[in-house]
């Protein structure tokens, strides 16, 4: 049996569409948020990805103002435009696009934005908040995998969950989110031992580990919900996923396709936290 595939776009379709009307109703009552985009230098992906998320917030209706800074910026200068980005009252969400040039510390540039602007939920104040379970804002991949999880009606209390990464951008906050929706939850890293065992267990396997087509069918447990996170290249330079498609997907109940499963989901995910920081407003500066 063939898994089912999760349509990432269907579903981030339908979620737009949603928060286009709440965005209409937002600007009848006076309030358009508004997202400011930093991006330092030129890496060519980041290019890309600043520009995806400008046409999300152009079609959803939502105001956004780049800022283009030289590579050679300094952390003082980026601090300085953060502090007037936290003080900006049509700018309600602040993404700073990782990674950064070398010069500066992305710990420092995290740690200043204003934590009620933290679209991304990168900042020390909005990770303890979803590891304490009340959150305003989630990280965005976590949060579109999520909603891939919940598109397919499968329950997660009481299930075997296991994540295979433990980065702070998606491994990290997606096992606490798991735990959240009651499942039982394992991390896996690339220090794991018998990691074929390990995630043989997951009727929910979510695998963010950055390494192509890792996962294979003999590591899946017949009829798992399978989420994968990986946007590689592959020796033909074709995008690939950290799954590899074709032996998971005769074992597997449900499986994301890459493209097309998570990654419209992550800037979907932006758009929602840049209406909730539109939300939560408040003149937090002079
Ligand atoms: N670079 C890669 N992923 C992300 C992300 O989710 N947010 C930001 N700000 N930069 C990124």
């Amino acid at each position: 049996m063939a898994a089912i595939m999760i349509d990432g776009k269907a579903v981030s379709g339908r979620l737009r569409q949603e928060m286009t009307a709440e965005v209409a109703a937002m600007k009848a009552a006076g309030i358009t948020p508004g997202l400011g985009v930093v991006l330092v230098g030129e890496d060519p992906a980041s290019q890309v990805y600043v520009r995806n998320k400008m046409r999300a917030c152009e079609e959803l209706g939502i105001h956004s103002q780049d800022y283009r800074l030289p590579g050679d910026t300094t952390a003082e200068a980026l601090l300085e435009l953060i502090r007037e980005l936290n003080c900006r009252e049509d700018i309600h969400g602040i993404l700073v696009q990782l990674p950064l040039p070398a010069q500066i510390r992305e710990e420092a540039v995290i740690a200043a934005i204003a934590p009620e602007k933290d679209v991304d939920a990168f900042h020390a104040k909005n990770v303890g908040k979803i590891v304490q379970g009340n959150y305003d804002f989630l990280p965005c991949t976590p949060a579109g995998v999520l909603e891939l999880i919940r598109s397919t009606g499968i329950s997660v209390a009481g299930k075997e969950c296991v994540v295979v990464g433990r980065s702070n951008i998606v491994g990290k906050p997606m096992a606490m989110l798991m735990l959240h929706e009651n499942a039982t939850v394992t991390i896996c890293h690339s220090r794991t031992q018998s990691l074929p065992e390990m995630t043989r267990r997951g009727d929910i396997l979510i695998v963010a580990i950055g390494k192509g087509k890792y996962i294979t069918g003999d590591m899946v447990k017949p009829g798992a919900v399978v989420i994968d996170v990986g946007m590689n290249r592959d020796e033909n330079g074709k995008l690939c996923g950290d799954v590899d498609f074709a032996s998971v997907e005769p074992v597997a109940g449900y499986l994301t396709p890459v493209p097309g499963g998570v990654g419209p989901m992550t800037i979907t995910m932006l758009m929602r936290n840049t209406i909730t920081a539109a939300r939560l407003a408040r003149k937090a500066c002079p």
